[in-house]
């Protein structure tokens, strides 16, 4: 501001209208022209609404609620610098490489971001009451989340058994085959959504798998982790449910907090595509791809990071039919800090297609690209991934950087996986879709273009 002010001046001065100069500086100061003030109710409760009380709401897993403007002015100055930081709301995909475009983003924008500071740094105010919007139609603690968008509850249900989640102390798993009567006739799944019980559960899982044995196949028809609780596979792309007499494998990664969870029951819901109704493609959901060479043993081998220190790991995957990536989440523990996935293509043009710079192992995100973005990989290509570890005190998730770091499934060990969302393809599939994609964007570019000539 005053250097504004002064550069006013400067330029006034030079023009040698001093006395002008100086009633036009009283004038500016004594009626400054009123910035439109920033209110909760007009401007800031919509961005809340819209991208914070998901989470922030009575008996969730985060911190407080942030439905009132009670509460939201008690956490003015922590709201600023998360959201400043962009640590909050969680999203933590590197702005400055890779394809930028994701279904469900839901970071803020920069002007959203610059409304809440401008907001706490005025004294956050209330504004006119009136102006609240409505509270927005969340689900019920408890509730399907998918149930509304489908509006029907799951087609399909599955259940873990009861397991005694104790009060305090390590890391706990638990691993049940649960067999039941499975279907009839085969199905295609549209959508997953893993369901923690509520409200403690949904605090104590932190993270599982469930995988459906029947019609001889194992699939992995659910993944959940901190910030990835359903996923909706795209109009025209289902995973098959095949026939028969099933069971599913459950793999649950329990950790205490602090208070019990006895008889702590999860449970899968599936919906389907409509019956008779085969989408056009058929995905393999989220596959596990390894960048740590440890075929899943605790013992001997790549990760290895210094007290202090620091670790890079590269893993490669070749793909051995085209593939089309729909989404990718990376996995690491405390020490993980940076995570991409990159395409080595056949004539070898390499392109970062997702990097996150900013890993938090608390938040076990899917990032799903953008519809018309999602890579369509040739046969051949390799996907390379690249993890690198701080075991150093300037990590802040890091719990004692004096300690030696190897791989393990506790939480204060390492990993380094990243679960990609897959459909491969057939050669005539890819390239229709490729040309469908090429003739979307000419017929794009092509409007774009006559826009700008007008
Ligand atoms: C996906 C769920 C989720 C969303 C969306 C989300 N938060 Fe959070 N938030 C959490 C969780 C869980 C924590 C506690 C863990 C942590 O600090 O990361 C948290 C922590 C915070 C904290 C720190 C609280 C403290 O005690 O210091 C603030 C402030 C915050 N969030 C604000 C926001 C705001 C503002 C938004 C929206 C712009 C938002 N969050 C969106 C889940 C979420």
């Amino acid at each position: 501001m005053t250097r504004h002010i002064s550069g006013h001046r400067q330029l006034i001065y030079s023009l040698g209208a001093v006395t002008t100069a100086f009633a036009i500086l009283m004038a500016l100061q004594v009626h400054p022209v009123p910035a439109q003030e920033v209110t909760f109710a007009k401007d800031v409760a919509p961005i809340l609404y819209e991208s914070c009380v998901e989470c922030h709401r009575p008996n969730s897993f985060a911190p407080m609620s942030l439905l009132t403007y009670e509460n939201a002015r008690r956490y003015a100055s922590r709201i600023r610098s998360r959201v400043e930081s962009r640590s909050m709301p969680p999203w933590h995909v590197d702005r400055t490489v890779g394809i930028q475009a994701y279904e469900n983003d839901y970071s803020l924008t920069d002007g959203e971001i610059e409304t809440i500071v401008r907001w706490v740094d005025d004294g956050a105010p209330m504004g006119d009451k009136a102006d609240i919007p409505p509270l927005p139609d969340l689900p019920e603690g408890g509730a399907w989340q998918l149930e509304n968008s489908f509006g029907r509850p799951p087609d399909l249900i599955v259940r873990s058994t009861p397991y005694d989640v104790i009060e305090n102390g390590q890391d706990q798993w638990w691993g049940p085959t649960v067999p039941f009567a499975g279907l009839d006739e085969g199905r295609w799944i549209k959508a997953y959504e893993f369901k923690p019980s509520w409200p403690l559960g949904l605090r104590v899982v932190h993270h599982g798998h469930a995988t459906l044995r029947a019609g001889g196949r194992n699939i992995g028809i659910a993944h959940y982790g901190v910030g990835k609780r359903y996923e909706t596979f795209p109009d025209d792309i289902g995973m098959l449910f095949p026939a028969g007499e099933a069971d599913v494998t459950w793999s649950l990664h329990y950790f205490p907090v602090g208070v019990g969870a006895p008889q702590d029951v999860v449970e899968v819901g599936l919906w389907f595509y409509p019956e008779g109704e085969k989408p056009a493609l058929e995905t393999r959901g989220e596959v596990l791809m390894r960048v740590d060479r440890m075929g899943g043993m605790p013992r001997g081998g790549d990760i290895l990071i210094p007290p202090h220190g620091q670790q890079v790991l590269q893993g490669a995957h070749v793909l051995d039919q085209p593939t089309l990536i729909n989404s990718f989440r990376p996995h690491m523990h405390m020490r993980g800090k940076e995570m991409s996935i990159e395409a080595i293509y056949p004539d070898g043009q390499r392109e970062v297609l997702g990097k996150v710079s900013d890993y938090k192992h608390i938040w076990q995100i899917s990032y799903q690209f953008a519809l018309d973005q999602k890579p369509l990989l040739p046969k051949g290509t390799v996907l390379l991934f690249t993890s690198v570890f701080d075991n150093s005190a300037a990590n802040p998730l890091n719990p004692d950087p004096e300690q030696w770091v190897v791989f393990g499934r506790r939480g204060v060990d390492d990993m380094s996986h990243m679960w990609v969302g897959i459909t491969e393809l057939e050669q005539e599939e890819f390239e229709r879709l490729t040309a469908e994609r090429r003739a979307k964007l000419v017929s794009q570019q092509g409007q774009g273009g006559s826009e700008k000539n007008r």
